[in-house]
């Protein structure tokens, strides 16, 4: 008689996220910061419910301040919030949006109240979300434009940001006169002429067009 034994298979599994990003950024001078934001994002198709974050943003080292448009639900929803702790903050309100939408973002830093006030709409629809934040006491010196993948590729074509205007406090227009980092080389990119307008104790960087493109 023949005995079977029947050994115990232990299954193990790895889990590996991959991770891919895609960046552009713009940095301020030394003990200068950014004090606005905004522009226009144009909404791409949604090929699958995955994690694409696609967004604009600032940051410091310890944080981004990023209005994101997130496709994990299947459908494209887009909200403002400070990444990812210190302090650690609720997301912001935000709306589900559609291939072919125009989202304005709006980023500005209010000495009054201490507060970034922060407001996302698509005026087509009616579209509108504002939340504030207790930012202020941050140092935010990078613009950043991103696109930011979890197990999944860049499979839904150009990125497009129009009408960018970077804010920045002081009088140098390095942020917008130097050519952006391009972080890891990944990105292929577009950009119109950069328009430094210099007021009085602020810098305004105007950008007609930005768009991410996809090199593969
Ligand atoms: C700052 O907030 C105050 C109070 O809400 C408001 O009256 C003022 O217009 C804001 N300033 C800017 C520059 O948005
Ligand atoms: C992306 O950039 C690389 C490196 O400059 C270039 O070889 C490639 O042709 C570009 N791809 C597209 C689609 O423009």
């Amino acid at each position: 008689m023949i005995k079977q034994i029947f050994s115990l298979l232990t299954l193990l599994v790895i889990s590996v996220v991959a991770v891919e990003w895609h960046v552009l950024e713009f940095d301020t001078a030394a003990n200068q910061q950014f004090i606005g934001l905004s522009g226009d994002m144009v909404v791409p198709p949604l090929p699958r419910a995955a994690t694409y974050y696609l967004w604009p943003g600032l940051e410091d080292d310890t944080g981004v301040f990023q209005p994101v448009l997130d496709g994990r639900s299947g459908s494209w929803w887009i909200g403002t919030g400070w990444c990812c702790g210190d302090p650690s903050l609720a997301w912001g309100s935000g709306f589900g949006v559609e291939q072919g939408d125009t989202v304005h973002f709006n980023m500005v830093k209010n000495d009054t109240t201490n507060l970034w006030d922060t407001s996302l709409s698509v005026s087509s629809k009616g579209l509108y979300a504002q939340t504030s934040f207790p930012l202020a006491d941050k140092n935010l010196n990078r613009a950043t434009f991103a696109i930011e993948l979890y197990d999944v590729g860049w499979d839904f074509g150009p990125l497009k940001f129009q009408n960018i205007v970077m804010t920045a406090d002081g009088s140098n227009t390095g942020f917008c006169n130097n050519q952006p980092g391009n972080l890891y080389g990944s990105t292929n990119y577009t950009i119109s002429a950069t328009n430094a307008i210099t007021g009085n104790s602020f810098v305004s960087c105007n950008i007609d067009y930005l768009t991410l493109e996809n090199a593969q």
